[in-house]
């Protein structure tokens, strides 16, 4: 196996890996764990590889229910696409469209949100598209001590209302206060669930709401600490080749999604691996 990390602040591409080989599964979650994200090329992965290659992860959970309440592909609950194309009734065969999906750590509206996540890329556009990573490891490293004694011992509110690229969720009703959305709260800076590592744990801009903070004072926090934590310097961009296959540490990252031609055609496949426990003050 061969590792060369992606950029200084994270991520690690992997090559000469067999995915059904336990010892290179093993330095796969070992670079994880180290790196925030790992980058494996080349892949030819069936919907039924991905699931059970992700499974040596941890339990998978079943794919979010789309913005038109499709829930899962047939036979395959794990399986989330992510997809512009549409099907023979017109409708989209998977979420988030060909739209920006802005910076986010995948559910946190959940008490308990998922470890990781696997994307595997079946169909690319030729431009655009591009996914990005951003560690909240190296954020927090790097933060002001003014900022992160501004967030020190609080808790964060993370919406539920609206997915990354903004559109509502199945059963929520429209909001952009953030007192009346649903959602969850979550210590601002976390100890990681697997490593004991320091992290920020920031979820989603819109709606986010800083506990003991009023409204104004909160927004004007979290600009601050959102315009540092995705600063270039703690990001990785992933241009997409078909075969590709990114994986991220949810507890340990942001992701975000360039938009793209809405004529051209983009197929990912994506698992998630279930929350182990749910985010821990630090
Ligand atoms: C996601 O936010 O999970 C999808 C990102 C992408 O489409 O690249």
């Amino acid at each position: 196996m061969k590792l060369a990390p992606l950029t200084d602040a994270l991520g690690a591409e992997i090559s000469d890996v067999v995915l059904t080989d336990l010892a290179d599964i093993s330095a796969i979650r070992r670079a994880l764990d180290r790196y925030g994200a790992v980058l494996i090329r080349g892949l030819e992965l069936s919907p039924e590889a991905l699931i059970s290659f992700s499974r040596h992860f941890g339990a998978l959970d079943e794919a979010p229910v789309n913005e038109d309440g499709k829930t899962t592909v047939e036979g395959l609950p794990e399986l989330y696409v992510v997809s512009n194309i549409t099907g023979p009734d017109n409708k989209p065969i998977g979420s988030l469209g060909a739209g920006e999906a802005t910076w986010h750590t995948d559910m946190s509206y959940l008490g308990n949100p998922p470890d990781a996540s696997m994307l595997y890329a079946v169909e690319v556009p030729d431009e655009g598209g591009d996914t990005w990573v951003c560690s909240m490891a190296a954020a927090l490293a790097e933060m002001p001590a003014y900022l992160r004694a501004a967030i020190d011992g609080r808790r964060i509110k993370h919406d539920g209302t609206y997915n990354s690229a903004g559109l509502l969720r199945q059963g929520a009703t429209p909001t952009d206060d953030p007192h009346a959305a649903p959602g969850s709260w979550h210590p601002a800076i976390c100890r990681h669930p697997r490593t004991g590592a320091a992290v920020l744990y920031l979820g989603r801009r819109r709606n986010a709401y800083v506990e003991g903070l009023d409204v104004a004072a909160s927004d004007d926090l979290l600009d601050r600490l959102w315009a540092f934590a995705t600063e270039a310097r703690f990001t990785y961009a992933h241009r997409w080749t078909v075969g590709d296959l990114l994986m991220w540490d949810n507890r340990a990252t942001l992701h975000r999604r360039d938009p793209f031609d809405p004529a051209a055609r983009r197929l990912m496949h994506r698992t998630q691996i279930r929350g182990s426990k749910a985010p821990e003050v630090l």
